[in-house]
């Protein structure tokens, strides 16, 4: 069959597609339909289903006699760890962990924060959860303390599991000071935390309190997989939206290991028994998806990655753990490639190491330039997919279907919609835009199975910020524009998320934490083009009338205040101090405006400006930051 013959089935007859997509998941109950959409908007698939996901992940591996083969490749350059867990072992362990977890009082429907680094008891804290029916959330080891109290305060966890520490490039990252501190900030108090203790630095545990995590699993009983509906929630995942307040990405249960599982053979091109590689983290949709899930849920052995595409040691890193795990997909972000690309621009590295092995690589989370592509297309001589998608889908909107019939690349483009997804693309009206033109990208619904139902807690929130602007469509929040062949490029956001190094990041958080200084009257933060990260955000400050403090050093504390309050990752370097910023005669910041100063690019003077000269002010305080450059 060719892809335009799945994709028309899926469209054609979505009930079909589905159920026999969720024939290759082991069910304790098959569910009697794919698609409830009795709740419309509210979509819910295999609700009546019955099903575990650790079951599908880990046992029915072991208990088809895969239990001898690699479940995970824990390869760690920044702390010269190496192991390997086959899927037996994974089995012992994880239900090992989830019999302590069930001891402490952790069940179906609890909650539970896991804030690790790539670790494999990171994917065993996720699979243990899972087991138990406990819906677990993941928080990126990058976010301050405060990031990590706002999720406890949505989420309710019953426990936290951490780390003692993370390890950067250069530093330890110590997480019980930061996991202290968020207990602290948090209205809600979790039961107990579970500690892993790391010899890069052990953490102090609170008796009674804090339990380590190999202590308080003697003597347990392992705990069984539990059968779930399908529409129970897996996970919880936060993501940035325009404000500080996070979305809770739902997941359900049935409709994420279907769709997951598809993608491995028909998108990702690996067979049960094949290597495969994502080089994320598991705070990320594409660690819980492509580190986690995905890879075992189909069988595979999956890699977690322990450091950075360049200094850990040096640009040849991806190389070596290609060529020495033999894998077959790899998985990453366009920035790890910029970054290769400029420490080793001729490739010089790779001439080390047979990758042979490799069918191709798949980038993901950000936009794709040209030059990256090109370039990984020609040192690594396998085929460059670009794929499209978000936290909110957790698997591929829009790409390459390689797996089932490779199309031809178009540079710029990821390709076209996947089976399941209506894609198209509307004006501001509402209206569908012809081919070639550009407006917003958004999905005619249902959406398809394992797309989010809705936001943790917050239906409202949910309709407000994807189905209200467009009823009967789901918005991306991303703008671009469909060829007259059905390829897709993406071309901008819609709204205040910039992408930064392949994370994304809320301009509004940001400014929320800027306003909060007590010498800022007013601040705006826009994302600048940045040549290794994508994007960066620089922040505009307006200091109150008759402030005495220096420009340097309100710009200095705010630097410190964005990376104390959300976090080392949000990249939050650059800050200028303007007497005014520019607006519209209502008032709106031109943010747009701004961004094309910045980034040298033409732009047309907005109708609606209230002071044009604003605009040269924007431009003078830009350039001594290096930006705006004539
Ligand atoms: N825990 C604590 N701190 C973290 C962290 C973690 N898990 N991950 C990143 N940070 C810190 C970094 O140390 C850095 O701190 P610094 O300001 O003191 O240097 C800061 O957050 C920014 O991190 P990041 O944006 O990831 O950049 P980087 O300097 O670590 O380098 C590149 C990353 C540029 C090499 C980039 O190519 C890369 O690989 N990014 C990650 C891509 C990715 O996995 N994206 C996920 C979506 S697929
Ligand atoms: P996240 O939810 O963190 O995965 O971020 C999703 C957002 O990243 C999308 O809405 C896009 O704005 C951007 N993005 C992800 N993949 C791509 C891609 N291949 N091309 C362009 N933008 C992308």
């Amino acid at each position: 069959m060719t892809y335009k013959d799945i994709y028309e089935s899926s469209m054609h007859d979505p009930e079909a597609f589905w159920m026999q997509a969720a024939g290759a998941i082991d069910w304790d109950k098959t569910p009697s339909k794919a698609l409830f959409d009795e709740n419309a908007p509210f979509y819910e698939w295999f609700s009546d289903g019955l099903v575990n996901t650790c079951h599908n992940a880990v046992d029915r591996h072991v208990e088809a006699g895969r239990g001898e083969q690699a479940a995970i490749i824990h390869d760690s350059p920044i702390t010269g760890a190496k192991s390997t867990i086959t899927y037996a072992d994974l089995q012992t362990r994880v239900a090992s962990l989830a019999g302590a977890l069930r001891a402490k009082g952790v069940g179906k429907g609890d909650r539970v924060i896991i804030y690790m680094p790539m670790v494999p008891e990171a994917l065993m804290a996720m699979l243990a959860c899972a087991r138990l029916g406990a819906i677990h959330s993941v928080v990126f080891g990058g976010f301050a303390a405060n990031e990590l109290a706002v999720r406890i305060d949505d989420a309710t966890p019953k426990a936290i599991i951490a780390a003692s520490c993370g390890v950067e490039p250069g530093r330890v990252i110590e997480y019980k000071p930061l996991l202290e501190g968020a207990i602290k900030q948090a209205s809600h108090k979790p039961d107990f935390c579970v500690i892993l203790q790391r010899e890069q630095s052990r953490a102090d545990l609170i008796p009674g309190f804090d339990f380590d995590w190999h202590e308080f699993q003697q003597g347990v009983t392992p705990a069984d997989c539990v059968p779930v509906e399908g529409n129970h929630p897996v996970y919880i995942l936060y993501t940035s939206g325009t404000t500080g307040a996070p979305k809770g990405v739902v997941r359900p249960t049935g409709g994420h290991l279907v769709a997951l599982n598809w993608t491995m053979k028909n998108f990702y091109q690996v067979d049960p028994g094949d290597v495969f590689w994502a080089a994320s983290d598991v705070g990320w949709v594409v660690g819980h998806s492509y580190i986690c899930y995905a890879p075992l849920i189909h069988g595979n052995t999956t890699i977690v990655f322990e450091g950075k595409p360049v200094g850990t040691p040096d640009a040849s890193t991806f190389w070596r753990v290609i060529s020495e795990h033999n894998v077959r997909s790899f998985f990453t972000a366009p920035t790890a490639f910029r970054a290769i690309k400029r420490e080793d621009p001729k490739g010089e590295l790779i001439k080390g190491y047979d990758i042979t092995c490799l069918r191709a690589l798949y980038l993901a989370g950000e936009r794709a330039d040209p030059d990256t592509i090109e370039w990984a297309q020609k040192v690594m001589k396998v085929p460059v997919y670009d794929h499209w998608w978000q936290t909110e889908t957790g698997y591929p909107i829009v790409g390459n279907p390689a797996g089932i019939e490779a199309l031809p690349v178009r540079i710029g483009s990821p390709t076209v919609a996947m089976p399941g997804y209506d894609v198209r693309i509307l004006d501001e009206g509402g209206h569908e835009l012809p081919a070639g033109a550009l407006g917003a990208i958004v999905i005619k619904l249902p959406l398809p199975p394992g797309t989010l139902p809705t936001l943790w807690n917050a239906d409202e929130r949910y309709k407000k910020s994807y189905l209200t602007t467009f009823p009967g469509y789901y918005e991306t929040g991303d703008a671009g524009m469909l060829d007259e062949d059905g390829y897709l490029y993406v071309m901008a956001r819609t709204d205040d998320v910039i992408n930064v190094a392949g994370h994304r990041l809320s301009t509004g958080g940001m400014e929320e934490v800027l306003a909060a200084h007590p010498e800022v009257a007013e601040c705006a933060v826009i994302g600048v083009t940045d040549q290794l990260k994508g994007q960066l955000p620089v922040g505009f400050l307006c200091l109150n009338k008759g402030s005495e403090a220096s420009n340097e050093d309100v710009v200095r504390d705010c630097i410190k205040l964005v990376r104390d309050q959300i976090g080392p990752v949000a990249a939050f370097k650059l800050a200028v101090v303007v007497e005014r910023l520019p607006k519209t005669r209502s008032g709106k910041i031109l943010r747009g405006t701004m961004v094309s100063i910045a980034d040298g690019k033409p732009f047309k003077m907005p109708a609606t400006i209230d002071d044009p000269v604003i605009l040269d002010e924007v431009r003078t305080a830009l350039q001594t930051i290096g930006y705006a450059k004539d």
